[in-house]
């Protein structure tokens, strides 16, 4: 007799794989039980003690423990694999890692890039205990610390078939976070949804896969802890939430590989999981500039223009983009020579101007350009770079160019051909960086120009929850061949092993720190490249949503991340497009881009007022960059977020966990934009603390509370958290020119008179500055009226900059005299009504200590 009296919310899907009549699922040995409506509940689930696999006893492993685990029947899918090996590994202290394999036979594994382990010294302070249950198996894992499940695989039966594998757990609270890339809030839907991971060229929305997958969660637990759990797999994944709360991971293929990081705070989370996929790179200074672009600037004359207009009106701009409309037929490597024939010229032109300039780059080879005029495909073939169709012709499919082969990146072969491809445009044109778009890969037909054979890589048993319903839609063929694997196996990684082919080839070829840009997206590719979250809407709610696309990928260890300012698809409009200016000037990565068919959404095409807001937020985020660069520094080398959730920062305060229209700035600067049509005020949460309005220093002291703000059009709430100061510098129209100007100081006093702050300096985009020591760092320190800089001089990257001046918010009575390095100041105010002490006119070297008194 089963036992099937589990309550529709704690029901487990017997019939994930296909819909079942009530006699297939009793074939199972499953329980039936309709409920009213579709939505919902499972109506055939597993009744417990389902049989699955019998584990065997532990024994000691190479790097663990090991044991064996095999199955007495069969299970309801083709290709079971009845015995298992499971090594489990204590990686440290706050990690470990268990693994689910075929022993008999090698199944694919995600080559994650070497070196990217950094493993801390094992110690017997463990967080964890993981306690098996031998038949069926499962296991159940706690924190040693309070004995609180953080995960029970008991729940459910642990399936492994060939290309089916599944396996279930409890989740110790609702509040879980990440399984990207998707249009959601940053807390996820448990109520019955599914996430599927499986890259897609797709327009966010709800519901559906987007460009980029990241098969990682992390769980906000009581008591301000948190836990993550990683599954290293690539191949299309389904994973099923449920509100008990529970969480089903189904994959089509790979292995089963999972980490598990305790934390025990959020942010040590996101560490430990960036100590497995990599820490991010370090981007140039000038990329954290004003970025330009749209589809429709047709020739290099428009191109100019617009740089033009944006610096004669006064707008901080660092970087001119061009999308397709350089390339001749649109085919990547080339570019028409007619409307961009002097595009060399134009990019010298921008570089005198202390400008930057970015062109796209799609991965698709045109290949039906007439013999002999277009070496980019013609040498490909030649070196074998492209990728099969399963009968071992280039695989054809259709992007902008019409018919294109794709390269194989996985192929060391075609990564050097990618370079030289690069190398030798790079010699004409010497662009600044490179955005690597349509990378899922995109195809416009489905699988290939003469499609897919029937197979089961293309038609496996169990498709996830994909858009279009089958996997090669929108892309290549599952059944295509690349060097590492099938496509079927590897899809998920092509946007990583481009960026990683594009970025090793820029390191190379300009000898700088490379900028890339990426749509698509997996674990690591932080390493190599930014991200930007695709077409997104010209609309209020695609506004709202860009703040939790931009912090997941924060906790995906991407941070150079931003969204399309202004919105991509559709027009935009005035008002929409300042508080999107304002919201993106705090996009780790701001970039305004814009569709062909739309209105102009430059800043210069809108009224004076509109105009005069997007500069003003445009110069803030400009004064702001010594900060926002040293962010990047903390994140490139302890893996800390620069887009920061509250939760992250304040995980004791019940209020932020599940804040994502505020974000911070590292720990010091909170965003509290305008997302709605037609506001000129909002409600903002500030934590516990003493919050200044960053604009005048205006004091608020808060127990934690929502607060009214007042929110014109020209204006974007930002508050400095009390005890931090935040380094700045005056703002230009380049980063080339405003590196060279003064330095000023917020400093934001505790209740007690303190605070402290940072500045990491190098020269902005040599090569591992940090790791060869070729560096400034100053620390700042305000405390008993008085602010001392204690500077690291390794390099002479600060020697001709000044310190012009600081405000420091919190000074509690008018000072008498203020003093810089003991010599009396002239050029100093005092604000009795917000206790604002601001003093101008100083010069001191930035590379040498400095001390300024107010008395
Ligand atoms: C894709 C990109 C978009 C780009 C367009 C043309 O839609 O997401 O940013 O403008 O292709 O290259």
């Amino acid at each position: 007799e089963t036992e099937c009296t589990s309550t529709p919310e704690s029901r487990f899907d017997c019939g994930r794989d296909r819909l079942l009549s009530q006699e297939e699922c009793e074939d199972r040995g499953c329980c039936y039980a309709p409920l009213p409506g579709s939505a919902g509940p499972p109506w055939c689930f597993y009744p417990a003690l389902y049989p699955g696999y019998n584990m065997g006893p532990l024994t000691p492993s190479e790097k663990g423990q090991t044991a064996t685990l095999t199955r007495s029947s069969p299970s309801y899918l083709p290709k079971d694999i009845s015995t298992l090996r499971l090594e489990v590994i204590a990686e440290t202290a706050s990690c470990f890692h268990v693994v689910l394999k075929d022993p008999s036979s090698q199944r694919y594994e995600v080559p994650l890039p070497a070196g990217s382990f950094q493993t801390e010294a094992y110690t017997q302070d463990v967080l964890y205990t993981i306690e098996f249950q031998h038949d069926p198996f499962g296991f159940i894992v706690r924190r040693k610390s309070n004995g609180r499940v953080l995960m029970n695989t008991t729940v459910a039966p642990l399936l492994f078939a060939d290309q089916y594998l599944q396996l279930s757990t409890s989740l110790a609270s609702s509040l879980v976070s990440g399984l990207g890339e998707h249009y959601t809030s940053l807390v996820l839907d448990l109520n019955w949804t599914s996430w599927t991971l499986w890259n897609r060229d797709m327009a966010p929305h709800a519901d559906v896969n987007l460009y980029g997958s990241h098969p990682f969660y992390i769980v906000q637990e009581e008591d301000s802890l948190a836990h993550g759990v990683f599954l290293l797999n690539s191949n299309a994944i389904d994973v099923i939430l449920q509100p008990t709360p529970a969480l089903t991971w189904v994959s089509t293929g790979g292995i089963l590989d999972l980490y598990i990081f305790l934390g025990p705070d959020p942010q040590s989370v996101i560490r430990q999981y960036l100590q497995v996929i990599g820490y991010p790179m370090m981007p140039p200074y000038w990329s954290l500039g004003f970025h330009l672009c749209r589809w429709g600037y047709t020739t290099t004359n428009a191109t100019r223009m617009v740089a033009q207009r944006m610096h004669s009106a006064n707008f901080p701009m660092d970087v001119q983009w061009n999308d397709l409309d350089y390339a001749d037929k649109r085919r990547v490597f080339t570019f028409d020579p007619v409307r961009f024939g002097d595009l060399p010229e134009m990019v010298q032109e921008f570089h005198k101007k202390g400008m930057k300039y970015i062109i796209i780059l799609d991965p698709g080879i045109s290949s039906t350009s007439p013999p002999g005029t277009y070496p980019p495909f013609e040498n490909g073939v030649k070196r074998d770079v492209f990728i099969k169709n399963a009968t071992g012709d280039i695989l054809i499919g259709k992007v902008w160019p019409g018919p294109t082969a794709f390269p194989d990146f996985t192929n060391p072969d075609a990564r050097q051909w990618w370079e030289d491809c690069i190398r030798d445009f790079f010699s004409k044109v010497p662009v600044d960086g490179l955005w690597i778009d349509m990378n899922e890969p995109s195809s416009f037909v489905q699988g290939s120009v003469v499609g897919c054979p029937d197979s089961e890589l293309e038609k496996p048993p169990y498709t996830p929850r994909v858009v279009g319903g089958q996997l090669n839609s929108g892309t290549i063929c599952m059944s295509a061949q690349q060097q590492l694997s099938s496509h079927y196996n590897l899809h998920n990684l092509y946007g990583l092993t481009e960026a990683y082919a594009t970025h090793s080839a820029l390191m190379n070829i300009q000898g700088k720190r490379p900028f890339v840009l990426s749509r698509s997206s997996f674990p690591g590719i932080g390493r190599f490249s930014g991200v930007w979250t695709g077409d997104v809407r010209s609309d209020w709610e695609q506004l709202r949503f860009s703040i939790p696309a931009v912090l997941q990928f924060s906790l995906f260890g991407v941070p150079l991340v931003g969204a399309d300012i202004c919105g991509f698809e559709g027009n935009t409009n005035e008002e929409l497009c300042v508080r999107w200016m304002q919201l993106g000037a705090f996009y780790p990565f701001m970039r305004n881009h814009n569709d062909k068919p739309n209105a102009p959404q430059e800043p210069f095409v809108f009224g004076q007022k509109a105009q005069a807001a997007m500069r003003s937020a445009l110069n803030l985020r400009y004064s702001l960059l010594p900060f926002l660069y040293t962010l990047f520094h903390r994140a490139h080398t302890s893996a800390d977020t620069v887009a920061r959730p509250l939760f992250m920062e304040f995980p004791a305060d019940p209020h932020c966990r599940t804040i994502d229209q505020q974000f911070l700035w590292g720990s010091s600067l909170l965003i509290s934009p305008v997302l709605e049509q037609g506001a000129v005020e909002l409600s903002a949460y500030l934590p516990a603390g003493t919050w200044y309005q960053l604009e005048n220093g205006q004091p608020f002291h808060s127990n934690g509370q929502y607060v009214q703000l007042s929110a014109p059009l020209e204006t974007i709430n930002v508050h400095v958290r009390e005890g931090h100061i935040i380094p700045q510098q005056e703002p230009a129209l380049t980063t080339a020119a405003s590196r060279e100007n003064h330095f000023f100081l917020t400093v934001a006093l505790s209740s007690g008179g303190w605070a402290r702050g940072e500045l990491f300096w190098d020269d902005g985009d040599s090569l591992r500055t940090f790791e060869t020591q070729n560096y400034c760092y100053v620390n700042f320190t305000a405390g008993q009226s008085q602010i001392i800089s204690d500077p690291l001089n390794l390099n002479g990257a600060l020697a001709s900059l000044l310190l012009g001046g600081l405000q420091v918010f919190g000074v509690p009575s008018q000072p008498l005299y203020v003093l810089a390095n003991g010599k009396k100041v002239i050029d100093f105010t005092y604000k009795t009504d917000t206790k604002v002490l601001t003093v101008t006119r100083l010069a001191l070297p930035m590379s040498k200590t400095f001390t300024v008194q107010w008395v």
